[in-house]
């Protein structure tokens, strides 16, 4: 099913540690503990995806479910060691480092960054929370007139959606090359708001945004109420096989534990039981849970995997995990 040689896009999440804590964001729980195992990847064995083991890869995402790409130690010299794919991009809250760090990162010709700042002065922290925007827009302009390619990411909210607008415009005098509007994806399941807590401490209540995002061509989809963890009905109507997104554009995942994996949403079943995790430990049991990790084979092994040649692809015709019901499904 997946061959090392074709894959052109890889998401790595370099470190789990992160110096911001936004509510909804996956490593923490619901009261804004931090659940992830604090570890950085080791460049090391980074680096052993490289031109010959992924001969094809044109864009690395240092994005993720869980960490920085700042944070880590090395990250001028993850983004330099892939000098040799088309597009190298870093996703960043930006309130770290300062601006000399964020000048030597414009230098480097196929890399680009996307800012995630959620509003203005008055609003980015409620969401970015223990940011400092004006640290982040020293930071930006740095980048940016140094000759870096920079995007502006707003998750809009109830608290910022007035200055959208506002934003956009302030985007365009530092020279971000784009704006990209986006609703916050989660689960609102407490209802239509979310208890904001910061290391357990109660701070407001979060609620989506009301606004239809048009020109980001989305369309509002901020209850995410109905976003049920409870299947069986998907399940009843599932068109089989399911074509796995992922695998369609050559794309994997690899987590800062090393776990090559074929996207984000598997990716958090390591370190959150979640609805999924059973069910893709039992995938893994044949081969073992290191047979697709990165610090114990190489790049070949792990496609080379049972897990790879044949209960991932066994499982998406036959009996698919229910994270890919839910999220990647076709029904009748
Ligand atoms: C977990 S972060 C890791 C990368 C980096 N730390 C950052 O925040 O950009 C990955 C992506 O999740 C996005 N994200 C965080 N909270 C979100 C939310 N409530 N809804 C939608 N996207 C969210 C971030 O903006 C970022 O693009
Ligand atoms: S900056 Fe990114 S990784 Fe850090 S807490 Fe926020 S969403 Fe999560
Ligand atoms: S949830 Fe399943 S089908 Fe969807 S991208 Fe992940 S592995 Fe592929």
């Amino acid at each position: 099913m997946y061959d090392a040689n074709t894959i052109e896009i890889i998401t790595i999440e370099v470190t789990s540690f992160c110096n911001a804590r936004c509510p909804q964001c996956n490593r923490f729980d619901e009261k804004n503990n931090v659940i992830v195992k604090p570890k950085h990847l080791s460049l090391d064995v980074m680096k052993k995806i490289n031109q010959d083991t992924m001969p094809n890869l044109k864009e690395v995402i240092f994005e993720g479910d869980t960490g920085d790409v700042l944070n880590h130690p090395d990250a001028l010299e993850i983004a330099r060691s892939f000098e040799w794919v088309d597009n190298v991009i870093f996703f960043t809250n930006a309130s770290i480092r300062n601006p000399k760090f964020f000048e030597s990162l414009a230098g480097l010709k196929n890399f680009s960054m996307v800012f995630s700042v959620d509003g203005l002065k008055d609003t980015n922290h409620m969401y970015r929370q223990n940011t400092n925007f004006d640290k982040i827009m020293a930071n930006a302009q740095a980048f940016i007139s140094a000759g870096g390619r920079a995007t502006w990411k707003f998750i809009a909210f109830e608290h910022n959606q007035h200055q959208l607008e506002q934003a956009r415009t302030l985007s365009q005098q530092m020279g971000f090359e784009k704006f990209w509007p986006v609703h916050s994806d989660r689960s609102w399941y407490h209802g239509s708001s979310w208890p904001v807590y910061n290391k357990g401490v109660y701070k407001f209540d979060l609620r989506p945004s009301t606004v239809v995002l048009e020109q980001a061509g989305e369309k509002l989809e901020s209850d995410h109420t109905s976003l049920s963890q409870d299947i069986s009905h998907k399940e009843k109507k599932l068109k089989l096989p399911i074509t796995c997104p992922k695998h369609a554009q050559n794309e994997v995942y690899m987590d800062y534990d090393g776990n090559i994996i074929p996207c984000c949403m598997l990716s958090q079943d390591w370190w959150n039981n979640t609805f999924n995790t059973k069910n893709l430990f039992n995938l893994l049991k044949k081969g073992g849970a290191r047979s697709i990790n990165l610090n114990y084979h190489s790049v070949e092994e792990i496609f080379a995997s049972d897990f790879y040649v044949s209960t991932l692809p066994q499982s998406l015709m036959q009996k698919p995990m229910p994270k890919c019901v839910h999220y990647c499904g076709q029904y009748q």
